[in-house]
């Protein structure tokens, strides 16, 4: 276990989604709660890029929000290098904090507008009084700007008066600060042009080399994740359904759901192969179909998925959640 960073176990967030006390007494109505994320179980080694992926509404957030402790389980467990994060205590997770680092998908809402660049970058380093004087504050945000591809003079400078490309690298100069280990990144080229979103991704990659970062990349797009992922997960409905070495994914899908989003992938490698669309919708979390949650879109369920929930199987590869599914 020793080159394991975080270790998720059986990780669920529960949200109630009812109306107010009083419309629902007068209505008549239960209370409606929402298994967002429902026991996910994922360990991220030191120095990999483990990527999540899934549709819209599949937990992706929630889990990131959770690891990063911007929202509270509703059970389950995270250990970052041993430790457990639901642990109280006060210096040894203060410590702690400052291992860890997160990246939005919208760089300009997670960007103070009133602040100028060089206050942006700096906060950290505020928090976690890691600079002793100003003058080495600023020289360390000079150094940051550079080292995301700014220049040192930058700093100056609102956030309005950058590209989006431009200001996702200071929230990733911004996220360095404080000289994390682990940074999770939820998102963080889907708001950008393609072109810009390659230059991002190969910046975070470099950087990743250079300073032995490990990521939980978060993102609803296989290609991407395809270009940076050591190891995918494959979320559906809050269930993680499948986990594997990311080429082996691409190779040897095992869950119908990973084939299903494998075939919706733009064939870039001009093989001939026709492009599905996924088919049918995402179901209503609200109320999530009976057994396998993935039934009512599978092309394999028989009667027995429709009772009866899969419970990960692991082995060599990873591990797939499925009845049906081959290729072990
Ligand atoms: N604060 C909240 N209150 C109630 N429900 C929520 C809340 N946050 C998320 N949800 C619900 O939890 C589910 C998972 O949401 P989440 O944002 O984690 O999905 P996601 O995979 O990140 O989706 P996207 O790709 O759209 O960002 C969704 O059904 C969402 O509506
Ligand atoms: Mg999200």
């Amino acid at each position: 276990m020793k080159d394991t960073l975080v270790n998720v176990e059986n990780l669920t967030r529960i949200f109630d989604v009812s109306k107010p006390w009083l419309n629902r007494v007068i209505e008549r109505e239960e209370k409606k709660l929402l298994l967002a994320v429902n026991g996910v179980s994922l360990e991220i080694r030191r120095g990999e890029t483990f990527a999540l992926v899934g549709e819209s509404g599949s937990g992706k957030s929630t889990i990131a929000k959770m690891i990063v402790g911007l929202l509270s389980a509703s059970q389950g467990k995270i250990d970052f290098d041993g430790i457990d994060l639901f642990q109280p205590g006060g210096a040894e997770m203060r410590a702690l904090r400052q291992r860890y680092q997160m990246i939005f998908q919208d760089p300009f809402a997670s960007l103070n507008p009133r602040w100028r660049v060089n206050k942006i970058i700096a906060e950290p380093l505020r928090k976690f009084d890691m600079e002793s004087s100003e003058s080495a504050r600023h020289k360390r945000v000079e150094e940051l700007l550079e080292l995301v591809g700014m220049s040192a003079k930058d700093g100056v400078k609102f956030p309005h008066e950058f590209s989006g490309g431009q200001r996702q690298r200071i929230a990733i100069a911004r996220a360095l600060s404080s000289n994390p280990e682990f940074i999770v990144c939820d998102e963080p080229t889907s708001a950008l042009d393609v072109s810009v979103q390659a230059q991002i991704l190969n910046l975070m990659r470099d950087l990743q080399d250079e300073l032995g970062l490990t990521y939980l990349f978060i993102s609803h797009d296989l290609s991407v994740v395809r270009h940076m992922a050591n190891r995918i997960g494959v979320l559906y409905l809050g269930r993680l359904v499948e986990v594997a070495d990311g080429k082996e994914l691409f190779r040897n899908p095992r869950h119908p759901y990973t084939k299903m989003l494998l075939n919706a992938i733009p064939d870039l490698d001009m093989t001939g192969r026709e492009v599905a669309r996924p088919d049918g919708e995402i179901p209503n979390p609200i109320n999530p179909p009976s057994g396998c949650t993935f039934h009512p879109r599978c092309p394999i369920a028989t009667e027995y998925c429709k009772r009866e929930i899969p419970s990960a199987r692991n082995s060599e590869a990873g591990s797939v959640a499925c009845f049906e599914a081959t290729g072990d």
